[in-house]
């Protein structure tokens, strides 16, 4: 069975959030996250994991063809990968980097098969092998760079464009208006759906290159 469209989207299948991974132990982890979020707010951006409602609209707006990766970018404890191979994307075609490595170790046990990388998404170029360069459908960020002053933002819009060029991603953020400036940065921005059922309420957002 396909779960993947004629215009290359994948197609939500269930919520995330309670879904268990071939592996015994639970994906979301709310006590994880909200331990992090503690150690690190800024880093964190959220008190708690993105909502099944959320994950599905953020699966939604994920293309690719057949061929091609999905990059995840701040996997967290990973509700939007698992949401994401419910909907029939295959784990080797998944590539999640989470900075912190109590979370990237969650990771692995709870996602199998999919590549976790324990790194900063800053150096997304030398994180990911020379094999799926170019061959990347979408990159998803969950990174709040909202919090951001706009010089390190570009530091991780640079990162995406460098092994993604001319694809544009999707930013997830509880901003009512776009999370980036995007004269600043030369980007497009398209808020492609919104979602009350979350805490806070999420908008996903498609940023594209302004030229
Ligand atoms: C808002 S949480 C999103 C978590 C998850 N994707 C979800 O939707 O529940 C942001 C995540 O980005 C990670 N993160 C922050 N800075 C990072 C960096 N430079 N490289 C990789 N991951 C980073 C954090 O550790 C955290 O897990």
């Amino acid at each position: 069975m396909t779960h993947v469209t004629k215009t290359g989207a994948l197609t939500p299948e269930r919520g995330a959030q309670g879904s268990v991974g071939d592996a015994a132990e639970p994906v979301s982890n709310p006590w994880m996250f909200f331990r992090r979020w503690i150690a690190n707010p800024l880093q964190m951006g959220s008190i708690v994991p993105s909502s099944p409602m959320l994950c599905g609209r953020v699966v939604a707006q994920t293309r690719r063809a057949p061929d091609e990766a999905v990059v995840e970018l701040g996997a967290g404890t990973g509700v939007i990968s698992r949401a994401l191979l419910d909907s029939g994307l295959p784990p080797e075609k998944l590539w999640v980097v989470e900075i912190v490595p109590a979370m990237a170790a969650h990771l692995r046990r709870v996602l199998p098969g999919v590549n976790v990388i324990e790194g900063d998404a800053r150096l997304l170029a030398e994180l990911l092998p020379a094999s799926v360069l170019g061959k990347i459908g979408t990159v998803i960020c969950g990174i709040p760079l909202v919090l951001l002053p706009v010089p390190e933002q570009r530091r991780f819009i640079d990162a995406i464009q460098a092994v993604a060029p001319g694809r544009g991603f999707l930013h997830y953020s509880y901003c009512v208006t776009s999370p980036l400036p995007t004269g600043k940065h030369g980007l497009a921005a398209k808020r492609e759906a919104w979602t009350p059922l979350n805490f806070p309420p999420a908008s996903v957002w498609r940023y594209t290159s302004a030229a």
